[in-house]
């Protein structure tokens, strides 16, 4: 059992780690556009909790894993996310202006920039993941992660989530069809990162690859919960970003169907049910425990 100044420790340890990483993932020599890639590592580069990453590496680790095999999946489910933030917030979409404490990407620079940095920051993620010079893993594990990181982002995960979310604007969806697109937008992304952990180490299928699943998806589900929640009452100093924009767009959200209460007692059950699916792990599911408590207890 590690104490949780240990846990901290851990966790500050893999943020650096994914900095360094990204830092060269993005060193793209590519002359001629400057400005995308300047826009690319402003996106990526020195801002945000980094969670996606973490739970690559704390699952993987967790599983026996050595940190150079999850470098290049930590990075790709981040160059995702961040792509999945750079048009979240478009005008077209959410209509933002602030994002990790700074400008969001189409305020410092334009929107036609901001569509080009999600649309390369994508094809990196797959290119980082499927690029032997990272990394001892064997083509089939490389293989089973883009499969699993394209399904998370796609029409079944997050583009298909964001979708239901745009389409859902203005109107009233039960708390069934909420869960379902949160499952979606967000919960997919983060249940991927904990898969793409598990591949790493090796752990391709099987029950522990289950519960893994059942864990990301749960705690996946509540992040988007507690998202919504601060939306309403988080700090917008802490968090980096605006709060009342969903009210402000109509967007049907967890606590505007279901209460600020339920809201946070679903939350709260989310996070049970994905500490309990980890008890088929016995003493390596601990540190990933520790983990789903920040989820439903995070102010940032
Ligand atoms: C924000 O994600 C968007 C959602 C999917 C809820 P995070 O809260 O993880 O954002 P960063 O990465 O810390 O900026
Ligand atoms: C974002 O959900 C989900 C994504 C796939 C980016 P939100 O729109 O609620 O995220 P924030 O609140 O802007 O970070
Ligand atoms: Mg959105
Ligand atoms: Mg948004
Ligand atoms: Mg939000």
């Amino acid at each position: 059992m590690t104490t949780s100044a240990e846990f901290a420790g851990r966790i500050a340890a893999y943020r650096a780690r994914i900095e360094k990483v990204l830092d060269e993932c993005l060193a793209l020599p590519d002359p001629g556009t400057a400005r995308l890639r300047e826009a690319m590592r402003y996106s990526a580069l020195g801002g945000g909790k980094r969670l996606r990453p973490t739970l690559v590496y704390l699952t993987g680790e967790s599983l026996g894993a050595d940190l150079e095999d999850l470098d290049a999946a930590a990075a790709s489910v981040e160059l995702i996310h961040v792509y999945s933030l750079v048009h979240d917030d478009l005008p077209a979409m959410d209509d933002d202006d602030l994002r990790r404490g700074r400008p969001t990407c189409h305020r410092a620079y334009d929107e036609a920039t901001a569509i080009l940095v999600g649309d390369a920051l994508q094809a990196l993620a797959f290119a980082v993941l499927a690029n032997d010079s990272i990394g001892t893993l064997p083509p089939a594990s490389r293989l089973a992660m883009i499969r699993v990181l394209a399904r998370a982002t796609g029409t079944s995960g997050m583009a298909g989530g964001q979708a239901v979310d745009l389409a859902a604007v203005g109107q009233s969806l039960s708390v069934d069809a909420i869960e379902n697109m949160h499952r979606r937008k967000t919960g997919a992304l983060i249940e991927g990162s904990v898969l793409l952990g598990a591949l790493a180490a090796g752990v391709a299928e099987g029950p522990r690859l289950e519960a893994l699943k059942r864990f990301g998806g749960e705690i996946g589900l509540a992040f988007q919960i507690q998202d919504d929640i601060l939306d309403v009452e988080g700090d917008p100093a802490l968090l980096g970003k605006s709060t009342g924009a969903d009210a402000a767009h109509n967007k049907p959200t967890y606590p505007s169907t279901a209460g600020l209460g339920t809201a946070r007692e679903r939350a709260r059950q989310l996070r049970d049910d994905a500490i309990a699916a980890l008890q088929l792990l016995g003493e390596d599911g601990a540190a990933l425990a520790e983990l789903a408590h920040f989820v439903v207890s995070r102010v940032t």
